[in-house]
């Protein structure tokens, strides 16, 4: 495995890897639900490229871009031992070189949910994630489920901006509590760790209301906030029923939608998602490719 940090560096190392290749951009401290998605990727191509890079652009001025988690001799070890072929983990003055202008922006699917709370996350996002594409120039780049949000607006912006790559989303990785893993659980002490798994308790009530006949989008909006509201350690940012190609709030009967919500957890902010009304995510056809 090769670890590098300049572009340079990546591109002649990428030029040696053999087609095609599975990108997984990551922010690191990695998690099962990070290896499961280079697994994924490791079952369809033959090269695997994996991204490590905390981007600042991402950020808000609020967020916890100074204390999020960080161990990169335990990233890369890890990487090794999955049989990644490329790491690159870039300085944030070689992906923002002085004199940087350039943005990406998608509109209407990032205005609700995270966008609305995080105001420019999704410019962020959008603009590291089109230069890691141009950078590793992936056939396939894995996203998980659980930033849902995200995994939509980045197969959009590939989709408008003619991106030559399949965007896979693999299903959401969970504690045996069901806890969806992320690396800000790292920040939850003992007694918040316990509340926490109150968000999938609140997203598989309104799976089973579901699956058991009730279709409003209201009633299913209001069970999650019901079971949301026995947990004194939490404060719920916003619950959600949406449509999956919009993201907007849906009303009345629904036969499928994405459930997500951000709940703080103590000061943690976590979020989570789950899908009814179909078997899982849609995964990008290949439109482009
Ligand atoms: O999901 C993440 O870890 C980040 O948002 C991503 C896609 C690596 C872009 O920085």
């Amino acid at each position: 495995m090769k670890a590098v940090t300049t572009l340079k560096e990546l591109c002649a190392e990428r030029a040696k890897l053999a087609e095609p290749l599975g990108l997984v951009p990551t922010m690191g401290y990695l998690h099962e639900g990070h290896l499961s998605l280079v697994r994924q990727a490791k079952a369809e191509c033959p090269s695997i490229g994996v991204s490590i890079f905390v981007n600042p652009s991402q950020f808000g001025p609020d967020d916890d871009l100074e204390s999020y988690p960080r161990d990169l001799d335990r990233d890369l070890s890890l990487l090794k031992d999955e049989g990644v072929d490329l790491v690159w983990m870039p300085t944030a003055n070689e992906m923002y070189p002085s004199g940087f202008q350039t943005w990406v922006t998608i509109e209407g699917l990032t205005q609700p949910l995270e966008g609305l709370r995080r105001p420019g996350h999704f410019r962020g996002v959008a603009t590291v994630v089109a230069k890691l594409f141009n950078a590793f120039q992936p056939s396939k780049a894995y996203f998980g489920q659980k930033d849902a949000q995200q995994a939509i607006v980045i197969q959009r912006m590939v989709r408008d901006l003619n991106f030559p790559l399949q965007i896979v989303v693999c299903p959401t990785v969970r504690e045996p509590d069901g806890l969806a893993m992320s690396s800000r659980n790292a920040y939850l002490n003992a007694a918040e760790r316990k509340a926490a798994t109150v968000l999938y308790r609140a997203l598989t009530a309104a799976i089973d209301a579901f699956v058991s006949g009730e279709q409003k989008a209201e009633a299913l909006r209001d069970l999650m906030s019901d079971v949301l509201s026995f947990e004194s350690l939490i404060r719920p940012e916003y619950v959600s029923v949406a449509g999956l190609d919009t993201l907007e709030e849906l009303t009345g009967p629904i036969d499928r939608a994405l459930l997500s919500m951000a709940v703080y957890v103590g000061e943690t902010r976590l979020i989570d998602n789950m899908i009814v009304g179909e078997q899982g995510f849609e995964t990008d056809g290949d439109t482009n490719s």
